[in-house]
């Protein structure tokens, strides 16, 4: 039965987008929602499942007892709970939009305008969590990124499949409408070694449902 066919599995999934402090009151952030995460979260404990979800600042629920979830809001913590976490995962999927920069400092108090025409502001590359945890895998683990390409999807999305040792990748693209950001409904292609399968548009909770479909079947080989 369905509730039993991930019966048994760890599975480590980060959602959502994180914030990166500016000042007290101010941040660096991206639109991510969080629901595609989160619908492969519920997916995954559905099948039986032990999940482990790492959220970014969201503004969802989780429904299901098997889901456990860790709450956080900087790629540095991000970064911290999927280290901690992976070792003893099965599979890690890495649905996050994870900041690729952060404030080089932190202001103590608000920023000011004052007199100023003009704010500077610093940044420094945060890390890069499916590279690092692509480098800890083992032969016995399985990595699933996501990839969201406005231009030469194919091309790229190989790219990461190689630079961070992924088993296999989600791709995303932002030229069809409904897919994406924001939205219930998404389009995908799922692209590994052996090729690339093209789905049609649907509601993240079923994209969800093919995605976690292709992962039974890589589990099974
Ligand atoms: O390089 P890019 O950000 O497009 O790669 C996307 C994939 O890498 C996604 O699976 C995303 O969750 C992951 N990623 C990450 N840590 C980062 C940046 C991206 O885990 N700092």
């Amino acid at each position: 039965s369905a509730s039993a066919e991930l019966q048994g599995r760890k599975i480590m999934i980060t959602a959502g987008p994180t914030y990166e402090k500016i000042d007290p009151v101010r941040f660096i952030g991206n639109y991510s929602s969080g629901k595609m995460g989160f619908a492969l979260a519920e997916e995954c404990a559905r099948r039986g499942a032990e999940v482990t979800l790492i959220a970014g600042p969201v503004q969802l629920k989780t429904q299901h007892s098997r889901i456990h979830r860790i709450d956080v809001e900087s790629a540095r913590e991000m970064y911290e709970a999927a280290q901690a976490c992976f070792p003893t995962a099965d599979v890690g999927i890495l649905c996050a939009a994870v900041a690729d920069f952060r404030p080089e400092t932190v202001a103590g108090q608000k920023i000011k305008r004052e007199k100023e025409e003009e704010l500077t502001l610093h940044l420094q590359a945060t890390q890069d969590i499916a590279a690092s945890l692509g480098k800890i895998k083992e032969e016995n683990q399985l990595l699933v990124g996501f990839a969201l390409e406005t231009n030469n999807e194919q091309q790229n999305a190989e790219g990461k499949l190689e630079r961070k040792n992924f088993d296999f990748i989600v791709l995303n693209s932002l030229n069809d409408a409904g897919a994406g950001f924001r939205h219930d409904t998404n389009k995908i292609s799922i692209i590994d070694r052996k090729g690339r399968k093209d789905y049609s548009l649907k509601p993240k909770q079923e994209v969800a449902q093919d995605i976690i479909d292709h992962l039974a079947a890589v589990l099974t080989l």
